[in-house]
Order: structure tokens, then C-alpha cells, then sequence
């Protein structure tokens, strides 16, 4: 022998060698082929394979009281998914094998941007606020569950690279109407929760309109008492507490979701003028009222009550809303005089700001001396709106032909109404909000909401159907560059999210635009 190797040895490691390659298991995709929604700014790949076992422990690095919640949520949520329990700890190593969320300084300025990282052995998540950490872990789970739910075994493995990631709108809404049907504070958590995951962060709550006043104002007990009592349809309507508000407005912020509570005003308000006799000119109540018609109701401009009224509302329920906007609806008002709705406006707005809010209304109010500050929800098809917006005033894009998730799908779709026009997957995708309004200046553009009314809607079920998919749509749009969308790639991705809802039993609306997996 002259020291070399016999050919059984090198048979021996070809075996060893194929063995060991099928023991490596293989991601379901590469990080740069993940259907993910909101699409992020950039995904790289890298030659790293992570294997899901490898992962022990969450560490959370960096002083911010908010990072303990997320990581109890994501090992609860590790542990659904992967059957795998993880230790939770502080402080940094580069040692050892975790899920590090890592609140880091010199990261994007953008509120909501990080970086999420997959190594071999490691999954980082890197952000310079808890806000960024929520998104990033948001684009994890997303990536667990879709590998999970479309691979034949059990998940064992993750793709490396690197996602960059940071939104294009710092407003980011949906709008949901608890006026004209009421939806239990349950139904509202299960709505916060699926808008969170798709990286939305204000909810509008549409508080009171003609059919129903919904939540507790201590000073003025009859308009829950009594306008509180019905809903379209004349069914028994219902209220939140000023403890179910507060459970919500929590509720969402734990989701990094800012609720924007509206108050429609002077008209829409029905319900208010039912509950007092006092509100109305001729001194008499109104009956209450339970059909779906707008318009007819104004509060009366002209007396004094009425601003005292105005404003314990308005100071109540700014004390329960941590966020920086109070709504005061301002649309539709067709019975108050121009003159005297411009009046009722100058005197409620300067009550938004004494209890240190910023005044968000319809487009109408522009009519009104309005605050510099204030930001404008344009909802409606007006050919000069542009001509007619200061130019210094920020700017909500609802148009009601792309955005509203009460628009039917098609003509026979059950619910839903169709005055603006029929709303499918793909026209309420395939548009930009900084186009859709011709001569708008971009920087006055905030961002984007998508408000769902409820004339027809009466349930957890009938949100979901109008709502999924459209709102994912709409969470891309705000979320998503405009240089990356296209509506081709989206229905794509969309394809492999049926699955998703469904496995959280959302029964969406399947619209044959999309070539469901
Ligand atoms: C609206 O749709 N009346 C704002």
C-alpha cells in the first residue's frame, strides 16, 4: 500500500455525504419568492439556511418596556407554529441561537422601518423603535405561516438574507362605522387584529350618526340611554362603556394601531337630537331613527347647548384617546345653512384644539376657517378638489370608488351598496393615491384609509366578506412604494394568503380575479 485510500473509502464518504445532504432541510421558498403583504422595500437572499430547531431562545436587546409583550406574543405564537418552546432573555450575545429583537439607534427614521435578518443559526429583528420591532416580528410570522400552511411537511427550515424594510405612508387606516350597525368590543379586537398583521396603524371609529349614538358620555347619559337603543333595521343597537373604549383603544395599541374616534357633526346626529330635546331648534326630541337615509339631520347652530354639548364630547372622549387626532365628521351636512356650518365649525374646532387634539374632518369642512394643521379626509368624486384644498393642509385619501369596502364587489354580490360604483379586487389595488386626485401637491398626502359603512353589515362574518381581501390591497398601498406595485405580482402573492385567512377562519370574499392556491 502506498498510503492512499482504498475506493470503499471514498464510496463511504459519498454516502455520508449524500446522507447528511438529505438530512439539511430545504426551505419552501427563497426569501426574495416569499408571497409576503405588504411587499417589503428590498429583499436579498443569502446562501444560509436556517433550521427552525436550531432556534432556542428570544433575546430582547435594547431598554424598551414594550419588548417584553412582543416576545411573550411571539413565543406563544413560535410555539403554535412550530411546536417548539423558547426561553425568553435580555441583553446581547452573538453566541447564542435566538430570535434577538434589537432596538437599535441608527436604524431608518421612518416610524414602523427594520430590518429583519435570517443566518444560519440566528433570526434578528432590528429597528430603532418597539413600533419597528411589531412590523419586522409581523413579517415573520407571515413568512412562518405561509411556509407552514403551503408545505406538504412540517416546517423545518428558513431561507437566509436580509429584508429592509419601512413604509411609504405614515397614515396607513381603515375606517370602521359602529353607528349604523354595533359590533361588540370582541368583533372590534378580531377586525384590530387581522389589520395589524397586515401592517395597518389607525383604526377611524365612526362613534355616532343618525341611527346610533355608541359610547358612553358621563356627562350626557341619555344619548346612550336612549340614542344608543337601535340601528338599522330596528334592531337593538348597543354602546361601549367608557371602559369598553378604553379596552380597545388598549387593545389596539398594543398592535401599534392609533384609534381616531369620530364624532359627526352637526349633521348625521339623529341619535343625539333623539336623546335631547334640547339639541334641536324647535325644542323637540326627533324619534329615533333606523333607515339608511343621510342627510336630513342638523344639531342647531345657533344655540349656546349646543356648543356645551359639543364639547363635553369632545373633552371626554379626548381623555380616553391617547392618539394625536379627535374626527368631527363635517360631511353630508344638507340641511345646515353653508353659512351656519361654517360658524358650527370655527367654534368646534377651536374646542378640538383646547383639549389638544388635531381636528381631522370630511373634505366639507373646508368651507370653515380650518386650522393649518387640520387633515382633511377627502372621500368623495369632486372634479375641482384640488382647486378647492389649501394648499397648506395635510390630506387623507378615501376615495369612495377605490377605497370604501362597503362598495359591492360586483352586481350580484349580497352585500354592500353601489352608488360609488362597483369595487373589485383590482380597482381597489391597481390605482396610486398620489395620482388618483389630479394638481394634488404629493407632500400633502399623509396617506390612505379604507372606511367600511355598515348599512348591510351586521356581523364578524359580513366585515370579513366585504373587507378581505380589498383591505390587504389597501394595507399594501399604504405600505408599499408605488415604484414596486403591480398588480400582476400582488394578485400573485394575494393567491397564497386564502389559505392564511382562512386558517383564522375569515371567510373572505374568493373573487375569481384571483387564482386562489
Ligand atoms: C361619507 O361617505 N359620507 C363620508
Amino acid at each position: 500500500m502506498n498510503g492512499f485510500p482504498p475506493k470503499t473509502f471514498f464510496i463511504a464518504i459519498a454516502i455520508l455525504l449524500t446522507l447528511s445532504a438529505c438530512n439539511n432541510p430545504k426551505p419552501l421558498y427563497r426569501l426574495d419568492k416569499l408571497p409576503l403583504i405588504p411587499l417589503p422595500l428590498s429583499l436579498e437572499n443569502s446562501e444560509e439556511v436556517l433550521e427552525i430547531s436550531s432556534i432556542h431562545s428570544i433575546r430582547m436587546e435594547g431598554s424598551d418596556s414594550n419588548l417584553s409583550s412582543m416576545a411573550q406574543d411571539l413565543k406563544i405564537f413560535w410555539k403554535k407554529q412550530t411546536q417548539q418552546e423558547l426561553l425568553i432573555q435580555e441583553g446581547s450575545t452573538e453566541k447564542d441561537r435566538s430570535i434577538s429583537l434589537e432596538i437599535k439607534e441608527d436604524s431608518s427614521v421612518k416610524m414602523g422601518a427594520y430590518k429583519l435578518l435570517i443566518e444560519s443559526h440566528k433570526i434578528r429583528i432590528q429597528a430603532k423603535t418597539s413600533e419597528g420591532i411589531f412590523r419586522g416580528i409581523k413579517t415573520l410570522e407571515q413568512i412562518i405561516l405561509l411556509s407552514n400552511l403551503h408545505s406538504k411537511t412540517t416546517l423545518l427550515a428558513l431561507a437566509g438574507g436580509v429584508i429592509v424594510d419601512e413604509p411609504q405612508y405614515e397614515y396607513r387606516g381603515a375606517m370602521l362605522d359602529v353607528a349604523r350597525h354595533f359590533f361588540s368590543v370582541e368583533t372590534v379586537k378580531r377586525y384590530i387584529d387581522l389589520l395589524s398583521s397586515y401592517k395597518i396603524n389607525f383604526l377611524h371609529f365612526h362613534l355616532s350618526d343618525d341611527q346610533g349614538w355608541r359610547i358612553e358620555i358621563k356627562s350626557w347619559p341619555k344619548l346612550t340611554e336612549i340614542g344608543g337603543q337601535t340601528q338599522v333595521g330596528g334592531g337593538e343597537g348597543g354602546f361601549y362603556s367608557q371602559e369598553d373604549y378604553q379596552e380597545i383603544v388598549k387593545y389596539a395599541s398594543d398592535r401599534y394601531i392609533t384609534i381616531v374616534p369620530e364624532i359627526d357633526l352637526p349633521g348625521h346626529t339623529n341619535a343625539a337630537l333623539a336623546s335631547y330635546a334640547e339639541l334641536n331648534c324647535d325644542g323637540k326630541a326627533t324619534a329615533l331613527y333606523s333607515g339608511i337615509e343621510v342627510g336630513f339631520s342638523s344639531l342647531c347652530v345657533d344655540k349656546e347647548i349646543t356648543y356645551e354639548f359639543v364639547e363635553d364630547v369632545i373633552r371626554e372622549i379626548s381623555a380616553l384617546s391617547p392618539g394625536p387626532y379627535f374626527h368631527i365628521g363635517g360631511d353630508e351636512s344638507l340641511v345646515t345653512p353653508q353659512e351656519d356650518f361654517n360658524r358650527f365649525m370655527d367654534r368646534t374646532l377651536a374646542i378640538v384644539k383646547k383639549y389638544n387634539k388635531i381636528p381631522m374632518g370630511w373634505y366639507e369642512l373646508i368651507g370653515a376657517d380650518i386650522p393649518e394643521e387640520t387633515l382633511l379626509q377627502f372621500w368623495a368624486k369632486s372634479e375641482d378638489f384640488s382647486k378647492i384644498i389649501p394648499k397648506k393642509s395635510k390630506l387623507l385619501i378615501s376615495a369612495a370608488s377605490y377605497t370604501y369596502l362597503d362598495m359591492k364587489y360586483d352586481s350580484i354580490t349580497p352585500l354592500g351598496l353601489h352608488w360609488a360604483g362597483y369595487l373589485p379586487v383590482k380597482k381597489a389595488y391597481d390605482w396610486d393615491p398620489q395620482t388618483l386626485v389630479p394638481d394634488l401637491d404629493s407632500h400633502q398626502i399623509i396617506g390612505l384609509e379604507a372606511p367600511l359603512w355598515t348599512e348591510t353589515i351586521e356581523d364578524f362574518y359580513d366585515i370579513a366578506y366585504m373587507a378581505f381581501p380589498r383591505i390587504i390591497g389597501h394595507a399594501e398601498l399604504g405600505w408599499t412604494d408605488a415604484s414596486l406595485r403591480q398588480w400582476e405580482d400582488y394578485a400573485n402573492r394575494l393567491s397564497f394568503h386564502g389559505r392564511l385567512l382562512e386558517a383564522l377562519d375569515v371567510k373572505y370574499y374568493a373573487s375569481d380575479e384571483i387564482d386562489w392556491k
